[in-house]
Parts: structure tokens; C-alpha cells; sequence
């Protein structure tokens, strides 16, 4: 069970590093599911400072598949390493949108990623539309297929199936949606696989003790110390 926090565009370094010492003793006895928190790429070293040696992980938000190279504005996995990150999120429904992510790019970032040693949180999910038009599983199919066929099972290679339409609408997933997506994801690739979208303290319960339930993505509700630990406890009593 991985509980992470996509804290998105939010957080300085000052406030990650407050943040941290706020989440640091509370998760400290944590020791059932394992936690991260994703903060922007300038903010990871002050959150790395603040959680070494606790249980609170350190992924970053997006990761380039090049070593290095004339890629203005990216970061590569190396260069991560060496922060002391311990793992990246990929093919975010954001990067997806409104930077030009494609189910290809996903795949070379989390394949890159995983050759240099991180973990991957590789994100999946279909719009409203094509849910209400019956195409979530044929959507979802070709999101994983480059992923299939440039990694297949990884022992550090993660899925989150986040439905773009519940990501910071208040709109859940319903436990019984989440089961049997997740359940369809699984039969393509037997990875464990996180639930992302209005994940909050009072539906984690429900939503983690599904089967095929592996953790969650949490976006708004990571960004508050109450919430965020508060979800971590629910994860925590359904492995308990
Ligand atoms: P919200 O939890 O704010 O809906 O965001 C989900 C998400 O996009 C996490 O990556």
C-alpha cells in the first residue's frame, strides 16, 4: 500500500520544508503502508533535508528519458538520483493536457526512470466522455500498451489509475468503479496500482480496502498536514 502526495504547482522551498517537519513525527510510527510525498523539482531538496531518515519518501513530478542532452526545462533521472529522489510520477492526466504527454513519452520517461533506479507512479485514466461512451477499457488499453511492451512488470514500476474526471472535482470514483477498473488494468499488467481523483480522509477507507486497491494519488488533500496524514491512517487500518 503507497499513499503519495502530488502537491502539483504549490509549494516553495521554504513551505516544503515546513511542511515536511509538520508530517515527519506524525508518519514516523507509519510503518504498515509506505508514503511519499511529489513536490515541484526546486522544492525536492528541502523536503529530502527535512524527511532523511524518516519514513516519508521523495518522488518528483515528471522526469526526462534522456541522460542528458539540448533539452531546455527538463530533468533527467540521474540528476534526480543525485538529489536523493526516490522515485517519479509520469503521464500525469496534467502533462497529458496541457504539455503534449503521449502514452509513448510516458512509457520512455518511466522506462528511463526505472534503468536509473527510481520508482515510477505511471499515471493512467479516461476522460467523462469516454466513460459515459463505454470506451474507459479501450482508452486504458492504449494508454498501457507502450508501457507493456517498453517495461511489463517492474518490481519498482507503479500504476495510478486516475479518472481525469474526478481529479479535483469532488467527483470520486465510486469503490465499485475503482474495483473493477483496477481489476481491468491488473489483467493487463499485474503491477501494483494506486487510486487517484478527490481522494480525501473520508473516502480513503472505502476506497483503499478495495482488492485490487494498491494505494492512492492524492492531489488536494496532500497539500494540508491534517488531510494528508489522515488518509495515510485510513490506508494504514485497512492493511491493519
Ligand atoms: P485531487 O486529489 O486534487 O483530485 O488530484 C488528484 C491527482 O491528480 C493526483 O495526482
Amino acid at each position: 500500500m503507497l499513499i503519495a502526495g502530488n502537491w502539483k504547482l504549490f509549494k516553495t522551498p521554504s513551505q516544503a520544508a515546513g511542511f515536511c517537519r509538520e508530517l515527519r513525527q506524525p508518519l514516523d510510527d507509519v510503518s504498515e503502508i509506505e508514503i511519499a510525498v511529489c513536490p515541484p523539482y526546486v522544492s525536492l531538496t528541502s523536503a529530502i533535508e527535512v524527511l532523511a531518515g524518516s519514513k516519508v519518501a521523495v518522488y518528483s513530478q515528471n522526469v526526462h528519458w534522456a541522460e542528458n542532452g539540448a533539452f531546455t526545462g527538463e530533468v533527467s533521472a540521474a540528476m534526480l538520483r543525485e538529489l536523493g529522489v526516490d522515485g517519479a510520477i509520469v503521464g500525469h492526466s496534467e502533462r497529458r493536457q496541457y504539455f503534449g504527454e503521449t502514452d509513448e513519452t510516458t512509457a520512455l520517461r518511466a522506462k528511463a526512470a526505472l534503468e536509473a533506479g527510481l520508482k515510477v507512479i505511471a499515471c493512467v485514466g479516461e476522460l467523462e466522455a469516454e466513460r459515459d461512451s463505454g470506451e474507459t477499457e479501450t482508452v486504458l488499453e492504449r494508454q498501457m500498451i507502450p508501457i507493456i511492451k517498453e517495461i511489463g512488470a517492474h518490481e519498482r514500476l507503479v500504476i495510478a489509475y486516475e479518472p481525469i474526471w474526478a481529479i479535483g472535482t469532488g467527483k470520486t470514483a465510486t469503490p465499485a468503479q475503482a474495483q473493477e477498473t483496477h481489476a481491468f488494468i491488473r489483467g493487463l499488467l499485474d503491477v501494483p496500482i494506486l487510486y487517484g481523483g478527490s481522494v480525501k480522509p473520508d473516502n480513503a477507507a472505502e476506497l483503499m480496502g478495495q482488492p485490487d486497491v494498491d494505494g492512492a494519488l492524492v492531489g488536494g488533500a496532500s497539500l494540508a498536514a491534517e488531510s494528508f496524514i489522515g488518509i495515510c491512517e485510513a490506508a494504514r487500518q485497512t492493511v491493519a
